[in-house]
This record gives structure tokens, C-alpha cells and sequence, in this order.
């Protein structure tokens, strides 16, 4: 099992994809859960400012997830939302819906049963996966990166699909979203005691990928030698 968490726009899900691929691994995307939930409320009208409501309509959601890192499937009542779960519309009412400690408990038990499931190792990927979800997973990666820097590379991407985009305007969306992600009552945005935090702010997307498993690698080693992680 590794656990890896971080914000955003460190490339933290192409990393984690990659090192699953790289030990024969499953892979687990957290955030495509709390998306995916999220969709469930939209396509319901719930009212996102009500966490009663939000509670109510995603208790006994029925959602699938799939745990190849090659494939990315999340199905919601049999019918596939991988692609939905991007879209603007759902990034933007995310926030609200993963702030409701109903569905957050309700996740996290669907989050260990996958995992106990099989005996397979898996890379699962999210905010509170070392400190909440698996707070014995014998390695923990923290990626982190300057709030320049990613928004930095958010600006790129934007451009890149020919989106309007204000560098000064995604960099204040993110030192927003740290704000609001690192504050919540409810599992806050933050390093585990015993997560490995690396940045990869001056990293490439391959040094990063690099970094990762060789820390993860490291981590493994030791927690099968019986020694303490450090
Ligand atoms: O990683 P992402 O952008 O797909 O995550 C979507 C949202 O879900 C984001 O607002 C943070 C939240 N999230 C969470 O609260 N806990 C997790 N374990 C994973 C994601």
C-alpha cells in the first residue's frame, strides 16, 4: 500500500498512475469518488448549500470504482461517469460536497474495503489518506509544490486548450482553494507525521515520477525488513 496525498496541480494522479503501473499495482483516485458523488447531487438539483440535503441524497450511493491504472472507470447506477467527472460544472461544486462528514465517512469505508478486497498492493491517491483513510500505510508520500508553480502549470494547461486564462486569476483560485482545502473541519489538507513530503515545484513531470518511486521504493524496503518508517 502507498498512500499519497497533496493539492492539486502537483502532478500528483499522473504520478501515482504511473508508480502503480510500475509495481503491478491497483490504483485508487480518491478525488474521482468525491467527484463522482458530486454528479449524483447535480443531476438531483440537490442544493449545495444544505449538508443535510447533500447527506441525504448520496446516503447509499451507488457508485463503482474500478482500480486500473491503465483505465480509469467510475460508474454511478451502472452507467459510466469517468469523463462527467471533469467537467467544469462538477469541479466547482466538489468542494461543497466533500465538506459533508456523511458522505466522507460513507467513502472512506468503501475506500478500505477496496483496498482489503484483494491482497494486491495498491497506490491510493487523495488529501487524507495517510492521516485519515489508511493512517498504517507503510509508505506515505506528501507532493507538494509551490502555489506559484502550480498555478503556474494550470495557466499552461488552460492556454493549452485554448481556455481563457489570467495567470494572477488562477494563482489567486489557488492560494484559495489551499486556504479552504487546509481549514475544512473535516479531514483538513495536511502531511502526515510520517509522510515523506517532496516538492516538485523545479521538477519535471518524469523527475517527479522518478523521485516518488525511488522514496516509495525506500519506504517499501524498510517496512519489509520490519524496521521503523521513518
Ligand atoms: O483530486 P481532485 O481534484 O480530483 O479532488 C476533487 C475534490 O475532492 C477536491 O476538492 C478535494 C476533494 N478530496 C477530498 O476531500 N478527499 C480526498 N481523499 C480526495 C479528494
Amino acid at each position: 500500500m502507498v498512500a499519497m496525498d497533496g493539492p492539486s496541480g502537483t502532478g500528483k494522479s499522473t504520478v501515482a498512475r504511473r508508480l502503480a503501473e510500475n509495481l503491478g499495482a491497483r490504483y485508487l483516485d480518491t478525488g474521482a469518488m468525491y467527484r463522482a458523488a458530486t454528479v449524483w447531487v447535480l443531476d438531483h438539483d440537490v442544493d449545495l448549500t444544505d449538508p443535510a440535503a447533500i447527506a441525504d441524497s448520496t446516503d447509499g450511493l451507488p457508485l463503482a470504482m474500478g482500480c486500473d491504472p491503465l483505465g480509469e472507470q467510475v460508474e454511478l447506477d451502472g452507467v459510466s461517469v469517468t469523463r462527467r467527472i471533469r467537467e467544469d460544472d462538477v469541479t466547482a461544486a466538489v468542494s461543497a460536497v466533500s465538506a459533508v462528514p456523511e458522505l466522507r465517512e460513507q467513502l472512506v469505508d468503501y475506500q478500505r474495503a477496496i483496498a482489503e478486497d484483494d491482497a494486491s498492493p495498491i497506490v491510493v491517491e487523495g488529501r487524507d489518506i495517510g492521516t485519515v483513510v489508511f493512517p498504517d500505510a507503510p509508505v506515505k508520500v506528501y507532493l507538494t509544490a509551490s502555489a506559484e508553480a502550480r498555478a503556474q502549470r494550470r495557466h499552461a494547461q488552460n492556454t493549452e486548450l485554448g481556455l481563457p486564462s489570467e495567470y494572477d486569476e488562477v494563482l489567486a483560485s489557488v492560494q484559495r482553494r489551499d486556504g479552504l482545502d487546509s481549514t475544512r473541519k473535516v479531514s483538513p489538507l495536511r502531511p502526515a507525521e510520517d509522510a515523506i513530503e517532496l516538492d516538485s515545484s523545479e521538477m519535471t513531470l518524469e523527475e517527479t515520477v522518478a523521485a516518488v518511486a525511488e522514496v516509495a521504493d525506500r519506504a517499501l524496503q524498510v517496512s519489509r525488513s520490519g524496521e521503523v518508517t521513518p
